[in-house]
């Protein structure tokens, strides 16, 4: 009887991530998702506490640790997450990426412990957890450190191939021990954890800060694939399908994500974004932009019939999304139509900026995507750009020497005005020069976000 509660326990687990990870790709259901899945996980977890039984019949026993345990982790994980800045997110995700890489390893030292058969496909499985799971442990980890800028790049001549060899080592050695069984294995065992980990750290230390929310869900697919492992290991079919469906979902993020950068994983590894920029491409056009005042900027939004507004990083920073949402009411209020264009890759984490907005309450109906945006410009009177930068680069289509030559853009151009708020006139992530501020319909509103817009906000109020 026990034994098919918990079976049914962890079906239901594995249904309700299925469906959370489907609720998650619309914003309209992302929290629900969020809710249905933890709630499988809250389910699996204490079915598997109070349900699972050894061969022997024996309970897992152990409740004060397991409790203490959860209750540290719980009031840890729920006051961060309570606190950190939606800036601040990628480097949390990481954070806690990193904890369930080093669980995975773990279990894999534990169970090390445990082999009392020379079993060559369990010590594989064991293996694998290992190493996985200490490379995504300490990867996370340095991409934390960098995120929230305690730690520098770091690379050397040569790192790459180091790094290769390292890999290939660390390979070697867990391939011998699988074949050969030693009698004493324990050294070289430890020797793949601590390789393992020099490795994670080597790894992610010379990829360019920026670039580290494609690092990030790439270590993230690597946890999910250890905790796979540990799901085999286990017998435990919700940890196998959990393991799986993280590690499936990060691959396709990471390959998305570099999609909608034009850029191969492989130069998201071992090439830094910015760093054709200043060498190659027409990066200077000098020229001269013009200004807009904030009373013109007024008149110019409150009668048109369209507007289309562009959210950026700029906007993120400067927390500006709550006064966004406020110019759009009072905007529509005046009969002028308001819509914002969503360019996969605005931000520095997937979703950026439909979790931005979604947080002001902007209706998700009047988010367009880029495709469906594209179609919309030619009909705008007014985009007004928000801390964007690169999105909205026309080098992308036609400068073949730009780094980001290729990668999808916002063609805000083919509206009759734009307006472009930025503090000054430097370049965005890429490090490159945006012709677009250059242009005759183009006109900049220099400030910080969220005070440009409430001023802009107190001038629309007032015609
Ligand atoms: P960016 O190209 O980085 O431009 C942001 C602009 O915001 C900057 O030029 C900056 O100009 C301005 N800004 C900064 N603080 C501001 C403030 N307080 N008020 C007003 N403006 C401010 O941003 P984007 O257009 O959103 O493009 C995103 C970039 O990040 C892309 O290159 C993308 O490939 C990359 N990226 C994205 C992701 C994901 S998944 N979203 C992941 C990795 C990399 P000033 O300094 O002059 O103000």
């Amino acid at each position: 009887m026990e034994m098919n509660l918990l079976v049914l326990a962890y079906l239901f687990g594995s249904v309700t991530f299925i469906v959370g990870l489907k609720m998650l790709s619309n914003p309209a259901s992302a929290r629900k998702g969020n809710l249905v899945a933890a709630a499988g996980m809250t389910a699996a977890i204490f079915a598997t506490i109070f349900l699972y039984t050894d061969k022997n019949g024996n309970p897992l026993g152990n409740y004060l640790w397991i409790f203490a345990a959860l209750a540290i982790g719980s009031v840890a994980g729920t006051s961060m997450a309570k606190r950190v800045q939606m800036t601040a997110m990628p480097e949390m995700v990481s954070l806690f990426n990193g904890m369930g890489g080093a669980c995975a390893a773990l279990i894999s030292v534990i169970e090390f412990g445990h082999l009392q058969e020379k079993d060559p496909g369990t010590l594989l499985i064991i293996l694998l957890g290992l190493i996985i799971g200490s490379i995504s442990f300490a990867g996370s980890m340095i991409a934390w450190g960098k995120l929230n800028g305690k730690i520098k790049d770091f690379s050397f001549g040569g790192q790459h191939i180091f790094n290769l060899a390292l890999l290939f080592f660390i390979l070697g050695i867990a391939t011998y021990l699988v074949a050969a069984i030693p009698e004493n294995m324990t050294l070289l065992f430890y020797g793949v954890v601590a390789l393992s980990i020099l490795y994670g750290v080597f790894f992610v230390l010379p990829i360019g800060g920026a670039d580290m929310p494609v690092v990030i869900s790439l270590l993230n697919s690597f946890t999910g694939v250890a905790a796979a492992c540990g799901g085999f290991l286990y017998e435990n079919k919700v940890m196998l399908t959990g393991g799986i469906l993280v590690g499936a979902a990060g691959t396709l993020l990471t390959i998305l994500m570099c999609n909608a950068m034009n850029r191969s994983l492989k130069n998201v590894l071992i090439g830094s974004f910015g760093a054709g920029a200043t060498a190659g491409s027409s990066a200077s056009f000098g020229g001269t932009y013009k200004e807009v005042s904030l009373s013109d900027a007024a008149v110019v939004m409150s009668y048109a019939s369209k507007v289309m507004i562009v959210p950026g990083y700029g906007l993120a920073v400067a927390q500006a999304q709550h006064v966004c949402h406020e110019l759009e009411k009072t905007l529509e209020a005046k009969g002028v139509e308001v819509k914002y264009a969503i360019h996969p890759v605005a931000g520095r984490m997937p979703g950026h900026m439909n979790v931005l907005l979604a947080e002001a309450d902007v209706s998700y109906d009047k988010l367009l995507e880029m495709e469906q945006a594209n179609e919309e410009f030619k009909n705008t009177d007014v985009v007004l750009i928000l801390g964007a930068n690169d999105v909205v680069n026309p080098a992308a289509k036609s400068d073949p020497a730009s780094p980001i030559y290729g990668m999808p853009i916002l063609e805000v151009e083919d509206a009759k005005h734009v307006i472009v708020n930025k503090r000054s006139m430097k370049p965005g992530y890429a490090g490159i020069e945006n012709q677009l501020f250059f242009q005759p319909k183009t006109s900049m509103l220099f400030g910080d976000a969220k005070k440009a817009l409430q001023e802009l906000l107190a001038e629309i109020r007032s015609i």
